[in-house]
């Protein structure tokens, strides 16, 4: 657009302005270069928390996730705190986990917690994953220690497809109450005196399909009796999340339980959303993929914004103060498992792909924050999308592992609206954004920018001009890249895709400029 082709309606003087604003920045921002993407910040109105949880992670028992992931016990030779291994131990400290969703997923619709308490614990058959038998070995003692220890909040997720509305009552009391009972009697013969202090609780999982293939009908009828029965303990709120539409775009689900679920009963509504790159049948190589296959990843992964907004607006109908949150508790990659593997085990790799599908995922929610307010990656150990890997005494940190640690300064800050104006990259079937980003003011009043670039092939430039309040200099830069894009790490070869420090980001008469490698995630912190 030029200057020439510019009307304005007479009086309106401030949008003149602030269109004369735009024009600047953005003839500021163009250098002769056809690669240059424009990010213009709205930092007056950086109003919306960026909720940490939004930074969750969920563990289920499936495959090596908990037992040989989390879990070793206490007599392993594999050094563990209580059981825990320390080497994931210490590696979730540094990325600060907020929150851990256990025990499921579709476990947790057969999980029965009296068998996962006490000195004898009943076996049962994992029939949702591999029909592996599971001891119960972990189970709510070890699993609320171990988050009290990590210092993130326990996520717990209740039976509804086969468990009694009783069970999951006793199952809070047993977690929450200081009441004298015998649910705490119970509890405190088993070693713990004080309760924990539970907030968020599923009622059910993916009721849809493996928590109970319910109606949305008769899910609402359910949900509503099932929650009465959890109680709020010491003073405490108990914050639940109500079971999610089975598709993206499933909307009357959305719709029926916003509608017979008033708020004061639903604090969430969860939203699964996987990125599969082919048929259930053959999802793809989580390593060995195409070009087209990587363009359809990422055009899948950024499709996650469309299925947000659409599910937030059937939600504001109903809720338009957005009291209700969109909690998207499992999302992440889910391609074929590596060769050789259990296929009920879910193990994956992880590459600089992944890498760049939790950045621009994480970005969105970011930019959604005002409606997202906790998700969880799935899963955080050995299975789909993980953040750690581990063999033996072995672990590997994964590319997505890194884009948590480079955005974990967001984690309750205030997030400044943001638009991106980016070059398009095409492979024929998808033409793409190269460029995504967000950005967020901290309690310090330090700003930080995250931001991606999505191609295999081009760097970019990226230009933001940054009002002087919020930038005096650049305090840290780090970047993720590879030289391909399929680079992972391994037990081999555990450092392969690092973080390292950012050398292409400058900062001259307020306007950020950065040139990003092909296939990359920057963060930039200003103060
Ligand atoms: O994360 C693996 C599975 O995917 C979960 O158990 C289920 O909820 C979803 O379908």
């Amino acid at each position: 657009m030029t200057n020439k082709s510019v009307r304005f309606s007479s009086g309106n003087h401030m949008k003149r302005q602030l269109l004369v604003a735009a024009l600047t920045m953005s003839s500021v921002c163009m250098n002769g270069q056809s690669r240059t993407a424009t990010i213009t910040l709205e930092p007056s109105k950086a109003e919306t928390t960026i909720s940490r949880h939004i930074y969750g992670h969920f563990s289920e028992h499936l495959g090596h996730c908990i037992y040989e992931g989390l879990w070793v016990g206490r007599d392993s030779r594999i050094p563990n705190i209580d059981g825990v291994r320390k080497d994931v131990f210490d590696a979730l400290k540094q990325i600060r986990i907020p929150n851990l969703r256990w025990p499921g997923g579709c476990f947790a619709d057969e999980y029965h917690w009296r068998d996962g308490i006490g000195q004898k614990r009943a076996k049962m058959v994992n029939t949702n994953w591999g029909y592996a038998t599971e001891d119960n070995s972990f189970g709510t003692h070890e699993f609320l220690n171990m988050c009290e220890q990590l210092d993130t909040e326990p996520y717990v997720c209740g039976n509804l497809g086969s468990g009694t509305v009783e069970e999951m009552s006793k199952w809070v009391e047993y977690m929450n109450s200081p009441n004298e009972s015998p649910m705490t009697e119970l509890r405190k013969q088993n070693g713990r005196e004080k309760p924990w202090k539970v907030t968020y609780f599923a009622v059910g999982n993916e009721s849809y399909g493996c928590g109970g293939n319910f109606t949305v009908e008769d899910y609402v009828t359910a949900y509503r009796r099932y929650q009465t029965f959890c109680r709020n303990y010491n003073g405490g709120y108990l914050k639940k999340v109500a079971s999610g539409p089975g598709l993206p775009d499933d909307y009357h689900w959305t719709e029926t339980v916003m509608k017979r679920i008033p708020a004061d009963m639903m604090w969430g509504l969860s939203l699964h959303y996987y990125t599969i790159p082919g048929p259930w049948e053959h999802k793809g190589s989580a390593t060995d993929f195409t070009r087209d296959e990587l363009f359809t990843t990422l055009a899948y992964a950024l499709n996650i914004e469309s299925a947000i907004v659409k599910q937030d607006s059937v939600m504001s109908i109903y809720d338009p103060e957005k009291k209700v949150a969109l909690v998207v508790d499992e999302w992440g990659t889910w391609f074929d498992v590596e060769p050789g593997t259990n296929p009920g085990f879910l193990y994956q790799q992880n590459t600089m792909r992944d890498a760049l599908v939790a950045a621009l995922t994480l970005n969105i929610f970011n930019n959604h924050a005002d409606r997202v307010r906790m998700a969880n990656i799935a899963q955080i150990v050995n299975v789909l999308q993980s953040v750690i890997l581990t063999k033996d005494e072995k672990i590997v940190l994964t590319p997505t592992y890194h884009v948590f640690d480079m955005f974990k300064v967001h984690q309750d800050a205030r997030l400044i609206p943001s638009k991106v104006d980016s070059p398009m990259f095409s492979n024929g079937q998808w033409t793409l954004p190269q460029v995504n980003a967000s950005a967020s003011i901290d309690a310090d009043g330090k700003t930080h920018l995250t931001i991606t670039n999505l191609s295999p092939d081009s760097e970019v430039e990226v230009c933001c001009p940054m009002a002087s309040s919020m930038a005096r200099e650049i305090t840290e830069a780090k970047l993720l890249t590879a030289n391909m894009i399929a680079d992972h790490n391994t037990f081999d070869n555990p450092d392969k895709v690092h973080i390292e420090s950012f050398k292409k980001a400058t900062l001259k008469n307020g306007i950020l400029t950065l040139k990003m490698p092909a296939k990359s995630v920057v963060m930039v912190e200003l103060n």
